[in-house]
């Protein structure tokens, strides 16, 4: 199918290069000339494993093609908008502004019989006015929203095999349900389960999952603290309930807590949109989640400053890990970049490395001192922080490595080191939740 993609963020550049990949025709458009020069010379502008192979090959035969005027976004069957909803600024409901500028940019271009299809999380209610706005501006098109449920690190995996589909149709529409299912077709072949559904339905399938993610998560971060107070050990006790299939081991990981560019914006605008429905109490919880989830971020500048005795001012500090979470070099709202700032600005001297994530840190906070070497930031180091669980650091060896550092001092912000094997090197080892 002959298909563009308006937005190629994260989200959009995987999927565009997805598409290509499942033999469409593709083209992919974007307002920032940089960031389509760049995927235009087949160059990702974010580490994604396995994204530069589909981008090469998928450029190389012709079928993807990048550009930054809407019109060439003209007759394409199907229009994905793939823009992001950023947190508005001065509150927690979603920025649609992006949206709202791709849609008015797109309508003029519509042929007849295409499809708009929405993968932005939106607002629920949003596909319904986005809906009205076609019908009144390009009656011979229509819309669809099939919200995106992939992870940062595996997103080209889960494009190319999603566990499922959601569709989001006008009432009665079968034509969007049919048309989608022929883009889709090679993972609907593969039994992929697809859902057809309204409007709502789609936007709020999409923040309903995103919400119980971060419930889960903050679900045993809080398990945590009350082990803390115990004695208990939060791991032992994730594994036990984990064995129970209605609860499930995934996402059971008690730690600094969950970051990036969706689960904290999208609980936040959900509470927001909840709010504004006059169904505020019903979200009530997930202020808590958040609550939770920013308090795991002070336990682990808290636990740095008992750690060495009370003030970690002018003491060497290790972080490890500045991206929001292993296998990505996205920094937004990353629970490890946000540690990092913390304990440099209690007078710390951080010094903070990251596989991937160095230079976005570096853009965010130039404050921090940086290094891409783990082997550099150890060095002299009165403290070592583990934020970000990259294999790496999770294979260091407790004895070499504390060669390398001046006091054999660690907290585990993630939860994954022995720590007894850490102790029997030698290693004062602190976690959250763990005895
Ligand atoms: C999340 C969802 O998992 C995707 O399904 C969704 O499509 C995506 O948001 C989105 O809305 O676009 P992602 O942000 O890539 O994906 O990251 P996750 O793998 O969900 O991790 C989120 C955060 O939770 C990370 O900071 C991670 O370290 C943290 N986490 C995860 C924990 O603290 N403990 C866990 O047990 C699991």
């Amino acid at each position: 199918m002959r298909i563009s993609v308006i937005g190629c963020g994260y989200l959009g550049a995987v999927h565009a290069s997805a598409m290509a990949e499942l033999g469409h025709e593709v083209v992919g458009i974007d307002v920032d000339d940089r960031r389509i020069a760049q995927l235009a010379a087949a160059r990702p502008p974010f580490f994604e494993p396995g994204l530069p192979e589909i981008l090469r090959s998928a450029t190389a035969t012709g079928r993807l093609r990048f550009s930054t005027d809407i019109a060439d976004a003209a007759g394409a069957e199907v229009h994905f908008v793939a823009v992001g909803t950023p947190q508005a600024a001065g509150s927690h409901a979603a920025d649609l502004s992006h949206v709202d500028a791709a849609f008015e940019s797109l309508l003029p271009h519509l042929a007849d019989g295409a499809l708009v299809v929405g993968k932005s999380t939106v607002p629920v209610g949003t596909a319904a006015r986005l809906a009205e706005r076609i019908a009144e501006a390009a009656p011979h098109a229509s819309l669809a929203w099939n919200p995106e449920f992939l992870r940062e690190g595996y997103a080209v995996k889960d494009t190319l095999q999603p566990d499922r589909l959601v569709y989001g149709v006008g009432e009665g529409d079968e034509h969007a349900a049919s048309v989608l299912d022929h883009v889709y077709r090679a993972a609907i072949e593969a039994g992929t389960p697809r859902i057809v559904t309204d409007y709502a339905t789609a936007e709020l399938v999409k923040v309903a999952a995103n919400a119980f993610l971060a419930t889960k998560i903050s679900f045993i971060n809080a398990m945590s603290e009350i082990a803390d107070a115990t004695g208990a050990d939060v791991t032992a006790l994730a594994d036990a309930i984990g064995h129970d299939a209605r609860i499930g081991r995934r996402f059971l990981n008690a730690g600094v807590g969950f970051g990036g560019g969706c689960l904290p914006k999208d609980i936040r605008a959900f509470t927001a949109r909840a709010e504004e429905l006059g169904r505020g109490e019903s979200l009530a919880f997930l202020r808590e989640v958040d609550a939770i989830n920013l308090r795991q971020r002070q336990r682990v500048v808290d636990l740095a400053v008992d750690a060495l005795g009370g003030s970690v001012h002018r003491k060497r500090v290790a972080v490890l890990g500045v991206s929001f979470k292993p296998e990505s070099d996205d920094v937004r709202d990353s629970p490890a970049l946000d540690v990092a700032v913390q304990l440099r600005g209690l007078g710390a001297e951080v010094v903070a490395t990251d596989p991937q994530g160095v230079e976005n840190a570096r853009a965010r906070h130039p404050q921090l001192e940086y290094t891409s070497s783990t082997r550099e930031a150890l060095r002299g180091a009165d403290l070592v922080v583990l934020v970000t669980e990259w294999r790496e650091y999770r294979a260091l060896d407790p004895v070499e490595t504390g060669r390398l550092v001046a006091e054999r001092r660690i907290i585990d912000g993630r939860n994954v080191l022995d720590a007894a094997e850490w102790r029997a090197a030698g290693w004062q080892v602190h976690g959250l939740g763990r005895r």
